[in-house]
């Protein structure tokens, strides 16, 4: 048990989907996983532990924005020994050649957080993806005929702007590079390289603020489906 997560120690599996609603995470247990357990109920943030094709794995839903992840990646990381952590999720896209329902793999993390200014000074730190976990989904992903960029995204505490910056605050980190915004990475990949861990975030484009496109409803479930079963792919390939 720790202070979040009431599984008992070796419930966990070392590999771990890490999506932010708690009712995806029942979805991925309930649709891809052999003899999945709930193995967490606090605060609702459900997490279960199965197999996938043999292999040990446990789904934790994680909430919304990096405080709340970084407590579920902490704990998993420091508790029950987390070694693997993909987070499944959604990113809006910066940029107008971005479509939705492209699947973003996050080379890297920008953040406009303070939270993890006081870990290095006030000096920035680039926090990065697992090269294999990267390499790994990319090429799973193209074989699969899916469209997949790989590059930054801008993990951000903000997901409603200020009216006054509304259609432009994305402008200098798309300038950068940035493809996308969402409200994690930067913590898991900055976590997880604490503690020698590999951590990569696979994302759907849930909407485009440059273009105004987003999707259904029923185009995100599909879509997250789909992403869950490469991320647990990627996760089983070769362990
Ligand atoms: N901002 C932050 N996170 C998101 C967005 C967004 O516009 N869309 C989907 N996740």
């Amino acid at each position: 048990m720790s202070v979040h997560l009431e599984a008992r120690p070796g419930q966990i599996a070392p590999i771990v989907l890490l999506p932010g609603d708690p009712l995806r995470a029942e979805f991925i247990a309930d649709r891809f996983l052999d003899g999945a357990v709930c193995h967490n109920r606090v605060r609702n943030a459900l997490g279960f532990t199965g197999t996938y094709r043999g292999v040990p794995v446990s789904v934790q839903s994680t909430g919304m924005g990096m405080p709340s992840a970084a407590i579920y990646v902490h704990e998993l990381l420091a508790a029950y020994g987390a070694r693997v952590l993909v987070r499944i999720g959604t990113c809006g896209a910066i940029r107008a050649d971005l479509r939705t329902r492209d699947i973003v793999l996050a080379q890297a993390a920008s953040t406009d957080s303070a939270m993890f200014r006081a870990t290095f000074k006030g000096s920035t730190y680039a926090a990065a993806a697992s090269f294999e976990l990267l390499r790994r989904a990319h090429d799973l992903a193209t074989e699969q005929g899916k469209t997949v960029r790989v590059g930054s995204v801008l993990t951000s505490d903000t997901f409603y702007p200020d009216e006054a910056a509304i259609s432009t605050w994305w402008a200098p980190w798309a300038e950068h590079g940035i493809l996308a915004a969402e409200m994690e990475t930067a913590a898991l990949y900055t976590l997880a390289a604490r503690r020698g861990a590999r951590a990569l975030s696979i994302l759907t484009v849930s909407d485009n603020l440059v273009t105004g496109e987003q999707t259904t409803a029923e185009e995100r479930q599909n879509g997250f489906g789909e992403m869950a079963l490469l991320a647990l792919s990627v996760v089983t390939a070769h362990a």
